[in-house]
């Protein structure tokens, strides 16, 4: 499974990237928003540091308008995703842009039918937000399966790309049901890395060794 980081802060991208453990990046509007940046300078940067698919996210509401930014958010850098909402003029967005060789990211899907219609639309990625689900009382992690399995059934090549993921449950989770990306949060991908007990192996291993006396 591919991780994509969720995020516009430019330190975060750079450490997880030179860890090796981020193959994208996905931003939001909301996400611009937070870093306090200007959105064509961040998403330049974020395209010179990581070579993976890096959405960009338009703000027009009809297709002619995502259109014209989606062009113009492109001429950024060649790795550049444009981010379509799942709406009938996001999905006509997304036909013509993946048309002209764009990769597109239909993003707030919400049920199997949405992202029925995204791959339908030739989407390069769909994102369902399984923690916006969980926060209505909904399992998010189910919609992934449904999609999964629809995706399977007809041969659809769109990739389904977790979002909203908020714990490192939600990763194992997409994960079993076989989700082709992740797009976490710094923190949740950090936190996937800790164990108590790895903790503790370390803190007894390193008690044992001071015994020994000896250094390497
Ligand atoms: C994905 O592309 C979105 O930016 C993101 O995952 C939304 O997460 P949130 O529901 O925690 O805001």
């Amino acid at each position: 499974m591919k991780f994509f980081v969720d995020t516009a802060e430019v330190k975060d991208i750079r450490e997880l990237q030179d860890m090796g453990l981020i193959d994208g990046v996905t931003t939001n509007p909301s996400l611009i928003a937070k870093s306090g940046r200007n959105f064509k300078e961040v998403i330049a940067e974020i395209c010179a540091i990581c070579p993976g698919p890096i959405s960009a996210e338009v703000v027009s509401l009809d297709a002619d308008g995502m259109i014209r930014e989606g062009r113009d958010l492109r001429k950024i850098a060649s790795n550049v995703t444009v981010k379509v909402p799942l709406t009938l003029d996001g999905l006509k967005a997304c036909k013509t842009l993946t048309g002209e060789g764009a990769m597109v990211n239909v993003t707030l899907c919400f049920s199997a039918n949405q992202a029925l219609l995204a791959a339908k639309a030739g989407a390069t990625f769909i994102s369902p937000f399984i923690g916006r689900l969980d926060d209505i009382h909904q399992d998010g992690t189910e919609l992934i399966a449904e999609i999964r399995q629809i995706y399977d059934n007809y041969a659809y090549e769109t990739e389904i790309l977790a979002a909203s993921i908020r714990t490192p449950l939600h990763v194992k989770q997409v994960a079993l049901i076989g989700a082709d990306v992740a797009t976490c949060p710094p923190a949740v991908i950090k936190a996937l890395a800790k164990h108590p007990l790895t903790d503790k192996g370390i803190e007894q291993f390193m008690a044992d060794w001071k015994k020994t006396g000896q250094t390497i």
